[in-house]
């Protein structure tokens, strides 16, 4: 449970708790039922379906959510007692309990190569234009300029939705709004009225919303800093908020019905800045809905969690999602620690006083006390030390939230903090909004810190504020809180996939909300905030201009052109390294890091007709499982079975076994969406000489357009041991670069 400690207040990456369930036999639980209707029964409308789920139920009252496009089934309230009838009645297929889940841009266009003008309000780009991207999440604060309707087209005529706001909150840039909250656990206000206007009271929807398909504002800054034009990544594309988390957490039966609603709607995107642990994808309402969402051509970009940078610690690991890592950018809000010996260290601190002055602070460690509370300046563990006047060092981890350490610090007297890393955040350093002067630096200067405070009896320090930076390095490098691969569910399948900026970002803010210490700034409000929520919905904008330019390619044809299409260095030419500073290893950054423009014209895709995660299911589940998943009855027996590593996905997972020399032959196909006519080469990048790859044929011809042509990747090892080897194959032509990762398990 350490991710949830880890994740303090600035990184709001929604966590499902699983809740300690209390069952006795009469006490009214939410359970998902997945039923199926008879052979011939089909339903002339969602009226006449819910009916049908009525008829499982002791009162109509019960039914919480009757899904109708991509679950067969319905959330409701039953006692252990009632399921067990529900169970025995004909139609029914599985029930899970409902999981509770708790609460866990100004420069990023331009970091991904996006040209936006500054300072410019009639921005003439159409990115997303025509594409419709739903949030599921904490709801959105409608009034903020950058949801205006301003100079917006009407949205497509498939629209179907609707806005629970009152008057002219919706426009043409915000066209749907509605709350599913429905869980009377759930904050008073939503329970119990699916009508009530989705107002966010936690701002993450707001902020994920905009970053998505924000409009140009600007202006922006937070606090003063990071000041530029705020835009989301489709500026053109219309908003759909489908309000499915609160300050409490989320229900997944509350998010499976904002996916069959988005779905319904007309929805082109789904971004979904929420997860939960591992979970067989039968029993993950998440997975079931996203895969009727992607048999309707639906893409669905999804957080893959801020439980890293420990191995395994991703969510959202089915191959039909986009499974999103975190990354740094190239902006530093900077906050310089001076010490009385002359050393000084840049960290980083959105709050950025008038300086100290040239006055230094007695500087002390509180940790020195022997409290191990008092090191992590916690709330209570300063009392009886002598911190007044004096700027106090705190570490990072247990203890409260990084901005609450230095209302601790503040409370006992200190007149400033320096916030310092545990090993594991390595060289990571957030732009908080700190309640006094503060400066959060890395493990390494942490450590001379220390050392400079051991080696005298009158340690000394200042901080000042050189305010924002651009051009950084290294940029981008993996956060240390982005979940790592390998996949739980299936190692077959290299996770994440992609990764984009998710530390230090700039988006809308509802005012009432916060920023929790600003002196509040006229005009608009925007926050900083980072996590795997943040580096989402880049992508499922960046998924949403690519749709607009593509109308016809399926989601996997999109996700293939996002991965195959993304940079493996950093902006200095270097490998992608992580939070340590060491290259980044597969697990942490995918495919690579976003690039935007390559991937509106990725020359090939490798495409995935939905029917195959319904043959590739069949290789993981029992027949009833993927019944449940594929919300269809499904024999396994009767249709062939697809390994995962012979899925047609843009990236290559297999395991060897360490004592043959036989290789592993992985087959994939793949669409010219490029020139024609056009040929490709196959080359191959083997830093290690442990394994051998190889491609055949070595070169493919395109005389058509979306012509297809199959080729197979043999994969053998060359010696013994088991370990871990990363390689890569990519198609070169003229024009383009199509590139795929192999990851080789021995074994
Ligand atoms: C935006 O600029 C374009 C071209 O400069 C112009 O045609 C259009 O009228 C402008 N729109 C608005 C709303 O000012
Ligand atoms: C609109 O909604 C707000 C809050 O949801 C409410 O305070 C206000 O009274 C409503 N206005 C109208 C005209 O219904
Ligand atoms: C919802 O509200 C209605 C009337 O306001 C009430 O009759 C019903 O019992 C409520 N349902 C739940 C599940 O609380
Ligand atoms: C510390 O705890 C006290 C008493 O529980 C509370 O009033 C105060 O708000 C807390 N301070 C912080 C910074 O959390
Ligand atoms: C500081 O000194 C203490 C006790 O002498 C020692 O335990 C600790 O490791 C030292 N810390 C650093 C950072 O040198
Ligand atoms: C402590 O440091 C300050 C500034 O670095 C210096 O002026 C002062 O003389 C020092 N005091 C002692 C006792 O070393
Ligand atoms: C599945 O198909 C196999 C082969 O056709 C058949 O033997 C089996 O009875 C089927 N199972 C079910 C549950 O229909
Ligand atoms: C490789 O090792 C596995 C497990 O130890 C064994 O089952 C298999 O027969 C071995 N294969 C060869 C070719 O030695
Ligand atoms: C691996 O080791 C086994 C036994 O030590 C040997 O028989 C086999 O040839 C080796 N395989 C390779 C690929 O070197």
């Amino acid at each position: 449970m350490a991710n949830l400690f880890r994740l303090p207040v600035l990184l709001p990456f929604l966590l499902l708790a699983t809740a300690a369930v209390v069952v006795t036999g009469d006490e009214l639980r939410t359970f998902i039922v997945h039923v199926q209707p008879r052979e011939n029964q089909e339903f002339e409308t969602a009226e006449y379906r819910t009916a049908w789920y009525k008829t499982f139920l002791p009162e109509d009252g019960r039914l919480l959510h009757a899904y109708h496009h991509v679950a067969s089934g319905f959330a409701a309230r039953l006692s252990q007692r009632e399921l067990d009838v529900v169970s025995a009645m004909p139609g029914f297929v599985s029930a899970v309990p409902d999981q509770r889940y708790r609460l866990l841009t100004t420069h990023t266009p331009q970091f991904l190569g996006l040209n936006v003008q500054q300072g410019v309000r009639n921005y003439t780009s159409d990115r997303g234009a025509g594409v419709i991207v739903a949030l599921l999440d904490t709801g959105i604060f409608p009034d903020h300029p950058s949801f205006s309707g301003d100079g917006m087209p009407p949205p497509p005529a498939k629209w179907k939705g609707r806005c629970d706001f009152n008057g002219s909150s919706c426009n043409n840039k915000l066209i749907g709004a509605r709350d599913f909250i429905t869980d009377a656990a759930a904050s008073a206000a939503n329970s119990n009225d699916s009508r009530a206007p989705p107002v966010d009271n936690v701002g993450h929807g707001t902020h994920t919303a905009s970053t998505a398909a924000g409009a140009i504002v600007p202006g922006a800054q937070v606090l003063g800093q990071a000041m530029g034009v705020a835009a989301g990544m489709a500026p053109r594309a219309h908003i759909a908020m489908y309000k499915v988390c609160d300050e409490v957490g989320c229900a997944g039966s509350d998010i499976l019905a904002g996916i069959d609603a988005a779905v319904g709607d007309g929805c082109d995107i789904i971004s979904m800045s929420l997860g939960g642990p591992s979970m067989p994808f039968h029993q993950d309402p998440i997975a079931i809905g996203t895969l009727g969402a992607i048999e309707k051509g639906v893409f669905v970009s999804m957080a893959g969690g801020n439980s890293g940078p420990d191995a395994g610690s991703l969510s959202n690991e089915a191959p039909w999602m986009l499974t999103v890592a975190a990354s740094t950018m190239d902006r530093s809000i900077r906050a310089t620690v001076r010490l009385g010996n002359g050393l000084y260290f840049r960290g980083q601190s959105l709050y950025q006083p008038e300086n100290l002055g040239s006055v230094f602070y007695p500087l002390v460690y509180a940790g020195a006390s022997g409290k191990p509370s008092a090191a992590l300046c916690a709330n209570g563990s300063l009392d009886g030390l002598d911190v007044r006047g004096k700027i106090v060092l705190c570490d990072l981890g247990y203890g409260g939230g990084w901005i609450s350490k230095g209302a601790v610090v503040q409370s006992a007297g200190g007149v400033g903090m320096i916030l310092v890393n545990q090993f594991l955040e390595g060289y990571d350093t957030m732009a908080a909004a700190h309640v006094l002067p503060a400066s959060h630096v890395d493990y390494a200067a942490g450590s001379a810190i220390k050392s400079y405070i051991n080696s005298t009896t009158n340690a000394t320090a200042q901080i000042v504020f050189p305010g924002t930076k651009l051009g950084t390095s290294p940029a981008p490098s993996i956060v240390f809180f982005s979940s790592r691969g390998p996949n739980a569910q299936d190692p077959g399948i290299l996770k994440p996939d992609v990764t984009g900026p998710g530390m230090n970002v700039l988006a809308a803010w509802p005012f009432q909300v916060g920023p929790p210490s600003a002196t509040p700034v006229p005009g608009p409000t925007f926050n900083i905030i980072s996590g795997t929520s943040m580096s989402t919905p880049h992508l499922s904008g960046i998924a949403a201009f690519i749709k607009s330019n593509h109308p016809d390619w399926s989601p996997a044809a999109i996700k293939s052109a996002i991965m195959t299409t993304a940079d493996i260095d950093d902006r200095s030419g270097n490998p992608l390294l992580d939070e340590q500073r060491s290259p980044a290893s597969f697990f942490a950054t995918g495919a690579g890091h976003v690039n935007p423009e390559k991937a509106t014209n990725p020359g090939l895709v490798y495409d995935i007709d939905p029917s195959d995660y319904v043959g590739y299911l069949c290789g993981m589940y029992t027949s009833q499982e993927v019944s449940v998943v594929a919300r269809r009855p499904v024999n396994c027996s009767t249709i062939p079975a697809i390994p995962s590593s012979q899925l047609n996905y843009p990236s290559i997972s297999v395991s060897v076994p360490s004592n043959t020399t036989q290789p592993v032959v992985v087959r994939r196909t793949v669409k010219n969406v490029g020139e024609v006519p056009s040929s490709y080469y196959a080359a191959v990048d083997m830093p290690e000489t442990v394994v051998g790859v190889s491609v055949y044929p070595s070169r493919l011809d395109f005389t058509e357009a979306n012509q297809e042509n199959v080729f197979l990747v043999l994969v053998w090892p060359k010696q013994n041991g088991t370990r871990v080897v990363q390689a890569a194959f990519r198609w070169v032509s003229e024009t383009h670069t199509v590139r795929s990762p192999i990851s080789v398990t021995f074994t």
